[in-house]
């Protein structure tokens, strides 16, 4: 059979809906034009949001489009197989017109007619129902009216089958997904759609939007009934042909080829595979915002800018990496413009002064890492004069402060000349700054009475606890209070009932494989909404003032916080709990400590 094309596939979803009555619209730009809350457009309803609420669509009740969205909350993931942040979102909408009977009928269609899925090997997950809103029992009849089996219905809770809002408040609602199931073997016996093994591939999301979230946090209903649905080409492209990974597809093989054509230096599979992708994705994402018709983003320091100056420098490293000649950025970005100029002639209209900001920025970053480099040889030499072999952290965290020198550069040129670098040096000179920099902005207002060592270790182990509560025991858990003294940590959380021995073993041990994994602590000040886009943990959010710092524990954890942290989880040496107990309705108390005593009490237990 054929492939299905980008291309065909916006044709053919376009067609199926304006067939159903539907006004095809264009896609907004992927820089929002009302909403203060995100920097780029997320979702296909983002655009949408004042009809959603009831204000009258030109176009009337039944719309669908191809929206451009940007989400870099996981920029750090991209790399593996799926993960992007550019997409295209297929999408219809009903606003205050048809509900859930029609959409799930047409989503059926268009699957099994249209791109020809077996109904067979449909899958769908559905609203379990929980805090006064009931199960979607209308969704599951409506499904079951198309044929699919109840051994094929999922009902799941709220981090599955709830969708929304876009920003921080706004339409939202419960929601029906879409799975095919590829016919791999099973991750375990609880796979299931919504399992990320890669059996199940999500296909599509139907969005039943009937609440508004306040900024008080409270959900009012919506004046009217609306359907939202997404559908991302690229992953249903990469689906259809039997691709095993987005990049496979003709939106990116020109990049892929090119950048394989242009290497010039030879890197171990996995991590050439992983710069080859990150370029590709961050080339098309920078192409596409610089492109935009809305336009006004440019590389910066601030917002959007700043996400726009970090893929491109992100690209830029790694087309170091791959030994990529100077001025690549510009042929990547006519490679983009290749691939989409057909359904964005935008594109094609800005390619100058694309390429123009792509090639400044390049510039600017190759100059400053250029400087980085006289500077590291000049201190290179004094100390070869002196037979030292290590480079100092502060000297290697001047080189990332004020040259944009990333550590790793530094370490591959010391390595050149038989030296190496005191990391740990380095992280400590990184938190040094970092807590001079927010002391001098008065940001200490995160409520830990005493910055001594040990309560700022016994600090970080409650952003591990907290985690670790959330993985074994389930999103639920929120933290509901916090008291650290010199010995141990008290923490407080929402959960409804008392936790088993063998949860408190899992918690505890998740904790302690963190700590063994020396995860590196960091720390970024940005405003709320980012933090919260970015996908922190955020509490007490009434007590942080517009700017607010978010604290990564590697890729465990992620946090809003005033700090201090430790730099290293291995800081920690060990975790262990000493007591679950009730602490009021609902709410549960753990008592733990680390350090040498804990790791003492482990090894008694024979951990
Ligand atoms: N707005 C919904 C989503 O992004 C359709 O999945």
């Amino acid at each position: 059979m054929a492939k299905l094309t980008a291309d065909a596939l916006r044709e053919m979803y376009l067609k199926f809906f304006e067939s159903k009555g539907h006004t095809i619209i264009s896609g907004a730009s992927v820089i929002p034009e009302n909403d203060p809350t995100v920097l780029f457009t997320t979702a296909g309803m983002h655009p949408l949001v004042p009809y959603l609420l009831g204000e009258p669509h030109p176009a009337g009740r039944r719309l669908t489009d191809v929206q451009k969205c940007v989400r870099t909350g996981d920029i750090d993931a991209v790399g593996d197989s799926a993960h992007l942040t550019f997409f295209e979102m297929l999408g219809n909408w009903s606003l205050g017109d048809y509900f859930k009977k029609e959409a799930i009928a047409w989503s059926f269609e268009f699957l099994t007619t249209k791109l020809g899925l077996k109904p067979e090997d449909l899958y769908v997950t559905v609203f379990k129902g929980e805090e006064g809103i009931p199960r979607d029992d209308e969704a599951i009849a409506c499904w079951k009216a198309q044929g699919i089996p109840e051994s094929h219905i999922f009902p799941k809770g709220r981090e599955d089958n709830w969708w929304g809002p876009a920003g921080v408040t706004g339409p939202c609602g419960p929601d029906t997904e879409m799975f095919l199931d590829t016919g791999k073997p099973a991750c375990s016996p609880d796979c299931g759609p919504g399992c990320h093994c890669g059996k199940y591939m999500e296909i599509w999301n139907d969005v039943f939007m009937q609440y508004n979230k306040t900024a008080e946090g409270t959900y009012e209903p919506l004046k009217q009934h609306n359907v939202d649905t997404g559908m991302g080409v690229e992953r249903t492209i990469c689906m259809i042909n039997g691709y095993t990974d987005v990049y496979e597809s003709e939106l990116f093989l020109p990049l892929l080829e090119r950048i394989r054509a242009l290497t010039t230096n030879e890197l171990p599979e996995e991590k050439r595979i992983r710069a080859e992708r990150i370029i590709a994705d961050h080339m098309r994402t920078a192409t596409i915002i610089l492109g935009d018709p809305k336009g006004g983003v440019k590389p910066g320091n601030v917002g959007a800018n700043y996400v726009l100056r970090r893929l491109i420098r992100r690209a830029v490293r790694y087309g170091m990496d791959l030994g990529l000649p100077a001025g690549f950025t510009a042929e990547m970005a006519d490679l983009v413009i290749g691939v989409y100029k057909g359904f964005y002639p935008d594109l094609l209209e800005k390619r100058e002064s694309i390429v123009a900001e792509l090639t400044a920025e390049e510039n600017r970053f190759a100059k400053t890492l250029t400087q980085g480099r006289h500077e590291f040889e000049k201190v290179a030499d004094v100390m070869a004069q002196h037979g030292q072999t290590q480079i100092s952290g502060k000297t290697a965290f001047k080189l990332y402060d004020t040259y944009g020198f990333p550590l790793e550069i530094t370490q591959e040129l010391a390595a050149e000349r038989g030296m190496t670098v005191d990391v740990d040096g380095f992280a400590k000179a990184e938190a040094k700054h970092k807590e001079a920099s927010k002391q001098g902005e008065g940001v200490f207002k995160g409520g830990l009475a005493d910055h001594s060592e040990q309560t700022t270790r016994l600090h970080t182990a409650t952003h591990l606890l907290h985690k670790a509560l959330k993985i074994v025991l389930g999103d639920h858990v929120n933290q509901k209070g916090s008291n650290i003294t010199a010995e141990r940590l008290r923490f407080d959380f929402s959960h409804p009932e008392k936790m088993t021995k063998e949860q408190l073993e899992q918690v505890e041990d998740l904790v302690n494989e963190q700590i063994k994994r020396a995860l590196p602590i960091t720390c970024e000040t940005m405003a709320i909404e980012d933090a919260k886009a970015s996908g922190a943990t955020a509490l007490f959010t009434a007590k942080y003032g517009e700017q607010v710092k978010v604290y990564k524990m590697g890729d465990f954890s992620k946090e809003v916080c005033g700090g201090p942290h430790a730099n290293n989880t291995s800081e920690l040496v060990a975790f262990k709990i000493l007591k679950e107990e009730s602490s009021s309705a609902g709410v549960r108390r753990i008592k733990a400590i680390i350090g040498e005593p804990a790791l003492e009490k482990r090894k008694a237990i024979g951990k």
